[in-house]
């Protein structure tokens, strides 16, 4: 298992999107287990893999909802099915865009189908945080950032602050 570099905001492979994976391998399945462990480090509750470097549709989310209930998914080729037509505004942040957070508003609830890690088909019907993550961390494999669901002129705004706080040009 290893930590791996979390890559940031002007990284090419944060703007491509991935590649399906063909098959879920052992390969894959190290991938997705130094995944967990780089978003651990990191504090986050979601990791995709390009945010690693590798541009590939997979994804890892650990997420407590209200009841504190955890939800721990690692997901190969997820697709959004279902979105709900009510959306919700919360606070959004990402591991690739370190200290900038900003409110998104996405669908309250979807349901989202993939392999596990074994391989197997499954589906999930997610609401609250968990939702929320899984949609943010879908975005990623597309080439998306949450900065990109802002309206322009509010993206402007924070990533002049961000490069100055952060002394990128
Ligand atoms: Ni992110």
């Amino acid at each position: 298992m290893a930590v791996l570099e979390v890559e940031t905001l002007g990284a090419k492979v944060l703007r491509e999107k991935a590649s399906p994976v063909d098959t879920v391998s052992d390969e894959i399945r190290a991938l997705i287990r130094d995944m967990f462990e780089t978003m651990y480090d990191a504090e986050g509750i979601g990791l995709a893999a390009p945010q690693v470097g590798i541009s590939q549709r997979i994804l890892v989310v650990d997420v407590a909802d209200e009841s504190e209930e955890r939800h721990v998914h690692a997901l190969v080729n997820p697709v959004i099915v279902e979105s709900s037509r009510e959306t919700g505004t919360e606070t959004e942040g990402c591991l690739s865009i370190p200290g900038l957070e900003e409110t998104v508003t996405r669908p309250l609830q979807v349901a989202v189908e993939a392999l596990s890690p074994d391989g197997e088909p499954v589906r999930i019907e997610a609401d609250g945080l968990l939702a929320r993550a899984l949609q943010h961390e879908v975005d990623h494999l597309d080439g998306v950032l949450f900065i990109d669901r802002l309206s322009s002129l509010k993206r402007g705004i924070l990533l002049r602050k961000w490069r100055k706080s952060t002394g990128r040009s």
